[in-house]
């Protein structure tokens, strides 16, 4: 038996709990295919959405009663009227800052119920917290029956990382959650936010490869290598390392080291991210297997943010048949590479990168080949 999607399993659990959902939403995970470390600069990246959703499934309550939310997995929280107190680390920090966010700007549908499942993988990297502010946010926006564009959804949502859970991350996340063209990865201008959907090469498949490995203090890694960005860009003189080029590297004193290191990799990457998109817009797998490979080298080298399992699973998918290239995605230290595959090699590609890793690292590693999904939805009981 097949286990149900996370939409099924969410509209059952609010059956239960509360009686039938009148609406459903849904947003997907995401896996980035190269240009790490560049939208907190307002730079390029090319991300794709996942086949897995977090779903949830809501009815309107009666005035006056609370707005409640069930998740599988986590269990029971209050958004409102009540609880104000929610700390950040808490999982229902990312639905009462959405919930308040969007009732500050005037969207406030009255009371509700939600009953939340998710198939991403939580801690993976796969941005199973972005999939659930854009959910929530669909789903409330959906109750008002409010329109937003998917830029202004993942800057609501951006928001919450940044001003309530207290990560400065940049806007890819959300974005491709809430942008996501089926079949495509999307180049994302971060500064802007306007996407360009690209098709993946034809005869090529996207692997996600999870290490199995999780690392603690990513946050305050994560801080600090956004401190050194902004330290690079003012010392240079620019606004954000988007507006900086290679030569202006020279600009910085010797004891900018690390900075210069840090802004080598952001310019390069961007420039990297444009090249990969061409590629990809020229069908040419090879070219962008390539930019994968030496992005991962530069955030091994340069950002530093690589670590020894990530590595091992990078190099052991290089070195498998049908490979075009294989790098880290996501913040990093930990969690999942991606690499780009021939079509008929990828079954044998993934059976293979699972049985090296596990007599290398002693760790079984989950492998997931994956087509690009669509970006986050809502319907309603009678649609
Ligand atoms: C995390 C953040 C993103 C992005 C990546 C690195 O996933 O949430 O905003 O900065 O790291 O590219």
């Amino acid at each position: 038996m097949t286990k149900p999607s996370a939409l099924d399993r969410a509209t059952q659990q609010h059956q239960w709990r509360w009686g039938r959902a009148e609406l459903f939403s849904r947003a997907p995970g995401r896996v980035n295919l190269i240009g790490e470390h560049t939208d907190y600069n307002d730079g390029f990246v090319l991300p794709m959405a996942l086949p897995f959703d977090t779903a949830i499934a809501a009815s309107r309550a009666p005035n006056g009663s609370k707005t409640e939310i069930l998740s599988e997995g986590f269990g029971h929280a209050v958004l409102a009227p009540a609880s104000t107190e929610i700390e950040s680390h808490h999982w229902a920090v990312y639905l009462h800052g959405v919930h308040d966010l969007l009732k500050a700007e005037g969207v406030d549908p009255g009371p509700w119920k939600a009953t939340i499942a998710t198939d991403i993988p939580a801690g993976a990297g796969l941005s199973s917290s972005a999939a659930l502010e854009v959910a929530v946010a669909s789903a409330i926006l959906g109750f008002a029956q409010t329109e937003r564009s998917p830029a202004e959804t993942a800057r609501l949502c951006q928001r919450v990382d940044n001003e309530m859970v207290g990560i400065p991350s940049g806007p890819m996340d959300q974005m491709i959650s809430a942008s996501a063209v089926a079949g495509h990865a999307s180049l994302i201008d971060c500064r802007s936010l306007q996407t360009r959907p690209h098709p993946l090469p034809e005869r090529s498949v996207v692997a996600i490869m999870d290490t199995n490995t999780r690392r603690q203090l990513v946050d305050s890694e994560y801080s600090e290598r956004r401190a050194a960005c902004v330290r690079a860009a003012e010392a240079m003189g620019v606004d954000s390392l988007r507006d900086a080029r290679l030569e202006d590297l020279d600009l910085l004193p010797t004891e900018l080291g690390t900075e210069r290191r840090r802004a080598h990799h952001v310019i390069t990457e961007n420039q990297r991210t444009l090249d990969a998109a061409q590629a990809m817009s020229d069908g040419d797998p090879e070219t962008l297997g390539a930019l994968m490979n030496s992005s991962h080298e530069s955030l091994r080298d340069d950002y530093e943010v690589s670590g020894p399992a990530l590595d091992q699973i990078v190099e052991i998918a290089r070195q498998s048949p049908g490979c075009f290239g294989a790098r880290l995605t996501g913040g990093g230290f930990a969690g999942c590479a991606v690499a780009l595959v021939q079509a008929d090699q990828a079954v044998e590609f993934q059976a293979r990168v699972a049985q090296r890793y596990r007599t290398a690292q002693g760790l079984d590693a989950q492998i997931w080949l994956c087509e690009p999904a669509a970006g986050a939805s809502v319907t309603t009981a009678d649609a």
